[in-house]
């Protein structure tokens, strides 16, 4: 409520990156506060033991993350669990620092409930992220949810692998999990290594760094929602064969099928309810070839109903971006109290009942 008449007026009339940044300056000012961070969990958090699962030896409290890109750069950790996530994934962040694409570039399109963004990993690079996390941990309250990093390769980068490497080495100890993103459509090549022999080359080298790490994390592979079902499949089987830990179902499409607003002509990902039907359609796929593989939905979800839909089709958590933009900081709330309420309904006591039961 007071999203949709106070704070979405007010923020739709700003450009729509100017927007983020205010948004997440109050979210940074808010998680710097524990005890009205504290208070607002109070409101937003859903807390029932039907919700929890534990998965790649994670526990998640309930299957709403945060998707990446919302808090690339860590600035405010701590408040995802204040607004009742289950889980939260920052970045991406590239090994070195960069600027990004020239703006404007980001672009809002309320008609079709979407966004089209080409920000191209904007990054304060690893070593800042790195020592901001180490700040966080020291509040002791960066782990309160499962903290995903999601790690990208940096523009000039010409060894890919190397690069991704560096930044896995730098920054795994702070995280849960890795999500290695191989799928923004806004850095050259990077899609690229969605092809057999680069990903399997990435994926070596990466779960091979990450055995002679202290700590080994869990690994999981985002990917496009624009592969083709061959690709996907060789995709899925070199994840498996190499112990990637899961899938993580669909970044922002090139696609523009639904989309009516004469801004879907500008370049970059789109997100949000036109790429619902098609992020479904990749995840169903890729659930069939999985193999029992953990997968995280996104793409489109704006209700517990979409939330659904993806959890039939197989997966296991779910993740927000646009959805949260439009909806507003209750939508983690009002997904998890109404996936309850469709657990009602089906005569189930555990997500795991209906996981890929569509
Ligand atoms: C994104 N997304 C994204 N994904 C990623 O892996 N790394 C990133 O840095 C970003 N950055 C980013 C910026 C903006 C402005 C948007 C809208 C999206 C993609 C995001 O995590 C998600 O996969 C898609 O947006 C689909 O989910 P929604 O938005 O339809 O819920």
């Amino acid at each position: 409520m007071i999203h949709r008449r106070i704070l979405r007026p007010v923020l739709f009339r700003l450009d729509p990156e100017r927007a983020h940044t205010v948004a997440m300056s109050g979210l940074a000012a808010l998680a710097r506060v524990p005890p009205v961070g504290a208070l607002v969990e109070r409101r937003l958090r859903v807390d029932d033991p039907r919700l929890r699962q534990e998965l790649f030896g994670l526990a998640f409290a309930n299957p709403v993350g945060l998707a990446a890109g919302f808090d690339k750069q860590a600035h405010a950790v701590p408040v995802w669990a204040n607004l009742g996530f289950g889980f939260a994934e920052i970045g991406t962040i590239t090994a070195q620092p960069q600027p990004g694409n020239p703006k404007p570039r980001v672009f809002r399109l309320p008609e079709d409930r979407a966004v089209i963004n080409r920000l191209g990993f904007n990054s304060d690079g690893a070593e800042v992220i790195a020592n901001r996390l180490a700040a966080w941990e020291e509040t002791g309250r960066a782990h309160r949810i499962p903290l995903g990093v999601n790690i990208g390769k940096t523009k000039v980068a010409e060894d890919a692998a190397a690069d991704y490497v560096t930044t896995f080495s730098r920054i795994s100890r702070f995280a849960d999990y890795i999500a290695v993103n191989v799928s923004s459509p806004n850095t050259p090549g990077l899609r690229d290594l969605q092809e057999r022999d680069a990903f399997e080359t990435l994926v070596t080298r990466l779960t091979a760094a990450n055995r002679v790490n202290e700590h080994p994390r869990p690994v999981l592979v985002k990917i496009a929602p624009d592969l083709d079902p061959g690709a996907l499949e060789a995709i899925v089987g070199i994840a498996r064969d190499h112990g990637v830990s899961g899938l993580i179902v669909a970044n922002t499409t090139i696609g523009r099928t639904g989309a009516t607003s004469p801004l879907a002509a500008e370049t970059g990902g789109m997100s949000g309810a036109p790429l619902r039907e098609l992020a479904d359609d990749v995840l169903r796929r890729a659930h069939t070839v999985a193999g029992g593989l953990p997968i995280i939905g996104v793409g489109g979800i704006f209700s517990a109903e979409d939330a659904w839909r993806k959890i039939l089709a197989g997966a296991s958590l779910v993740q927000v971006y646009t959805g949260f933009v439009y909806e507003g900081a209750g939508l983690p709330k009002r997904i998890n109290q109404d996936v309850l309420l469709l657990m009602e309904q089906a005569g189930v006591s555990s997500l795991a009942e209906v996981i890929g039961q569509g």
